[in-house]
């Protein structure tokens, strides 16, 4: 098998991943916190990306940094997210946050981090080896949201996505042939922006391409200004959801008219799906199979990223 069939398998057994993941992670126990302060890089950064946008009760703070912030305590849960376990800024944050004695969880495949953990009596949802990070996404991040009591049916999840296979392939098909060589701007609403970030993600990391992504309204009050004076050529793609503030909506339909006033052409994806969280993991899949076509179209590998490995050999 090459690295475009696996790339296509791994792709096709996302909804059984989701089930999968749904068996890990039953076993941590948590004790009472006041902030939840997530911990990972890259791939293993979508996670938080996810528990910043469903966990609505507790302040969530990202870190993707060699930093923990001042206030990191014995109050606080710290998820130490990294597939590898080896990455160095996830490694820095983790002896961080032993010595700020936080309450920490490690999500992690191997490595030094699942060492470390285990030597130090941390708990660890140990998720399968094998898969890049990124395609680890179900893996690494529904355990936390189960652990936060903010997950979904993910049965009924699994289902649905078994269900839009065929047109899921179809639908994102068409999105790259749109794209065709063009820069991908993938803008949504904050809720959303977990799945425009896997979208950018994806191009950069399997297609091996530029893309960008913001969040509406933010980007309504400085990145909109870009279009006045266009240095690339690009495709808008605005993910959509049916939950969306209603004000978000207006700015959406609103920023297509400038967009394409300008001469650029602006896609909209709705999301799909029985419900919220069922909705965002389908679009990030969308984003999946999207780049999986344009990496196909451009013949280039889906799965090795060399430039990323080249870069953290050089740094040791
Ligand atoms: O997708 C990738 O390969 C990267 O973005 C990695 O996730 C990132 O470098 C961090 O590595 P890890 O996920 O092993 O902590």
């Amino acid at each position: 098998m090459d690295n475009k069939e696996k790339f296509l398998s791994i792709l096709e057994r996302f909804p059984k991943h989701i089930q999968e993941a749904a068996q890990l992670g039953t076993e941590i126990k948590l004790k009472p916190f006041d902030k939840i302060v997530m911990c990972g890089m890259g791939g293993s950064g979508l996670p938080g990306e996810l528990v910043k946008s469903v966990v609505k009760d507790v302040p969530v703070i990202l870190v993707k940094d060699y930093t923990l912030p001042g206030f990191v305590n014995e109050h606080k849960l710290v998820f130490a997210v990294s597939y590898s376990g080896n990455t160095e800024e996830t490694i820095d944050l983790y002896h961080q946050a032993r010595t700020r004695k936080a309450q920490i969880v490690v999500v992690a495949s191997g490595g030094e981090l699942a060492e470390l953990a285990r030597k130090d009596g941390v708990q660890v949802v140990t998720v399968p080896p094998g898969l890049q990070p990124r395609m680890a996404f179900a893996y690494q991040t529904i355990p936390l949201l189960d652990i936060l009591k903010v997950g979904c049916d993910w049965q009924r999840c699994a289902h649905f996505l078994e269900s839009e296979m065929e047109q899921t392939k179809r639908e994102s098909h068409k999105l790259a042939q749109n794209l065709g060589k063009r820069i991908p701007l993938i803008y949504s609403s904050a809720r959303f922006f977990p799945a425009a970030y896997k979208w950018k993600i994806d191009f950069n990391e399997n297609a091996k391409m530029h893309a960008f992504c913001n969040y509406f309204p933010e980007f309504n009050h400085n990145e909109i200004n870009g279009y006045d004076n266009l240095n690339g050529d690009y495709v808008v793609f605005i993910i959509k959801d049916t939950d969306d503030h209603p004000r978000i909506k207006k700015r959406m339909e609103v920023v297509t008219k400038i967009i394409e006033g300008k001469g650029v052409c602006v896609i909209p994806v709705p999301s799909k799906g029985p419900d919220m969280i069922t909705r965002l993991i389908w679009t990030i899949w969308l984003g999946d199979w999207i780049s999986y076509h344009v990496a196909a179209e451009l013949g280039v590998d889906p799965l090795d990223v060399p430039v990323i490995e080249a870069l953290k050999k050089s740094l040791d």
